[in-house]
């Protein structure tokens, strides 16, 4: 046993099932790029064979990072095996990660196979693997919810075929820590062959526990690798929360006693990535990187805190990236600074045209605007323009009227495949009358199953964040922009989301 915890970060694929989280192979590289600078250890890229899209997405990410193992999932089949290996080509390290459900019940309902069939075509896919890669990992999902002796004599085999790694899933998150730790104790201490793999947790998070489930996994069943995501992202609940993760283990070294690569300074820039590019905010109170994780609000804490700082204040802010100075640039800010800022923000463009367009955004947004924040840097460098998408919606400008007792008035240009067109709508407010406006001309017919509005910043001066969620044909897209203007960001956001539900993408779902 090590006392190295493995961080693998599967923000990328578990993340992405979340509805309207899918990502573009760009917005995922730049995802990718981030995680390398936080130093995590394996970067789950995507489920090679569910698309082509993810397929590129995944080759992309393993050609460009040096320094993470590079993973795709695979279904537990010679096809699905055989696409993940080859989109790991380019990678310096490289893992599949197969796996197949073990539970009676999704065994019996799902796969409609026999337990002597889950076992046969566990081992043929661990062994076909291991001729094509030398770094395996092994899932059995619902592993939790499985026959305690059906599982052993499943992960026995697979170690007898060469996986490297055994994932634990507790997939529906039923779970509770003591249980669960326990249960990778057992088959740690049951499974004859378990010293020759490294043992994973992989927790979601339906009753909240998924950070409290796989540290008991680690603490108490002696697991090496936890398997996250960043802000928790993923389907219904999500997954365990890398931030949350590391950051235990980090400031309770005292009692995990383990060691971890991760560059903490980096985790508030992937947070926020993450979250302006899927469009899932992070609420105040999350801990780590909610807005208010290291806000003192009470005047006791806060006398506290300027006395003696660890009266109230178990880990620094700077720790995990926020940043002391709070005001960062203005409008007299020049391009060396701005481009110095983006580096410690971890932001790397492209090129040197890529950097002169960002900073002609900024500079656009600091006449408007006289303190900008790094939430809006980061902001700013997602977005479209800057971040080369070729999209087939882009936003021109926007003007519209309300006035109380009268019905508001948008009128919106906007470019269809590099063509401007014009538009004009009534709503029930504002932000409803550009939205009828854009769909005037484009009549996509999706349905907004969400619309979130959010301060970057904090106050009246702040850019707004807006998130459209799409539904169209069974295809759920979230679309995000930022703006002042909350009109101009809703637009935006609309567009995005349109550009999305354009983009196909036929993918096979990583549990279906
Ligand atoms: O939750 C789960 O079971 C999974 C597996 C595919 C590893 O994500
Ligand atoms: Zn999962």
């Amino acid at each position: 046993m090590t006392d190295k915890l493995i961080i693998f970060d599967t923000t990328l694929r578990d993340g992405e099932q979340s509805p309207g989280a899918s990502m573009t192979k760009d917005e995922k590289l730049r995802i990718a790029r981030q995680l390398e600078r936080l130093k995590v250890d394996v970067i789950e890229a995507g489920f090679a064979a569910s698309s082509n899209g993810d397929f590129e997405a995944v080759q992309a990410i393993a050609n460009v990072i040096k320094d993470s193992t590079i993973c795709s999932l695979s279904r537990a089949n010679d096809r699905d095996i055989s696409r993940a290996a080859e989109a790991l080509k380019g990678a310096n390290h490289s893992r599949v990660h197969t796996f197949i459900a073990t539970s009676a019940l999704h065994m019996e309902k799902k796969l409609r196979m026999t337990p002597e069939q889950v076992l046969e075509q566990a081992k043929l896919s661990v062994r076909f693997a291991r001729n094509l890669v030398a770094d395996v990992e092994f899932s059995p999902e619902d592993g939790y919810r499985s026959d305690m002796d059906f599982l052993c004599r499943v992960l026995e085999a697979v170690i007898k075929e060469g996986a490297t790694t055994l994932n634990i899933p507790d997939t529906v998150g039923y779970a509770v820590p003591e249980l669960y730790g326990n249960f990778i104790k057992t088959l740690r201490e049951r499974v004859p062959n378990s010293d020759k793999a490294i043992w994973s947790v992989h927790c979601h998070n339906d009753l909240g526990m998924a950070v409290a489930n796989s540290l008991a996994g680690v603490k108490i069943g002696g697991a090496r690798q936890v398997e996250c995501t960043i802000n928790g992202l993923g389907e219904r609940a999500g997954n365990c929360s890398l931030e949350e993760i590391v950051m235990a283990v980090k400031t309770r070294r005292d009692y995990f006693g383990l060691d971890l690569g991760i560059d903490t300074k980096q985790i508030l820039a992937a947070s926020r990535l993450v979250s302006q590019t899927t469009g899932f905010v992070v609420q105040p109170n999350k801990a780590v990187v909610g807005a208010n994780a290291f806000a003192h609000a009470s005047g006791i804490h806060q006398d506290g805190v300027l006395k003696a700082r660890d009266t109230y204040e178990i880990m620094r802010a700077e720790d995990v990236g926020w940043s002391t100075n709070k005001i960062v640039l203005g409008k007299l800010s020049g391009r060396n600074a701005f481009k110095q800022r983006l580096q410690e923000l971890g932001v790397q463009l492209e090129s040197e045209a890529d950097i002169n367009l960002a900073f002609a955004k900024f500079k656009e947004l600091a006449d408007r605007k006289s303190e900008i924040f790094d939430e809006d840097i980061l902001a700013l460098v997602t977005d479209e323009s800057v971040t080369h998408a070729q999209e087939q919606y882009g936003f021109v400008s926007l003007s519209q009227h309300s006035e109380t007792g009268e019905r508001p008035q948008a009128s919106i240009v906007f470019t269809v495949n590099g063509q401007e067109v014009k538009s004009a709508s009534d709503g029930n407010g504002p932000v409803d009358a550009s939205m009828k406006a854009i769909e005037a001309h484009v009549k996509s017919g999706a349905e907004m199953v969400l619309y979130s509005v959010n301060a970057i910043s904090g106050s009246t001066e702040s850019q707004g964040e807006v998130t459209v969620r799409l539904q169209n044909s069974g295809r759920v897209v979230n679309g995000v922009g930022a703006d002042p203007d909350i009109v101009v960001a809703s637009a935006k956001a609309y567009l995005s989301a349109l550009n999305k539900l354009q983009s196909k993408a036929d993918r096979v779902a990583a549990q279906g």
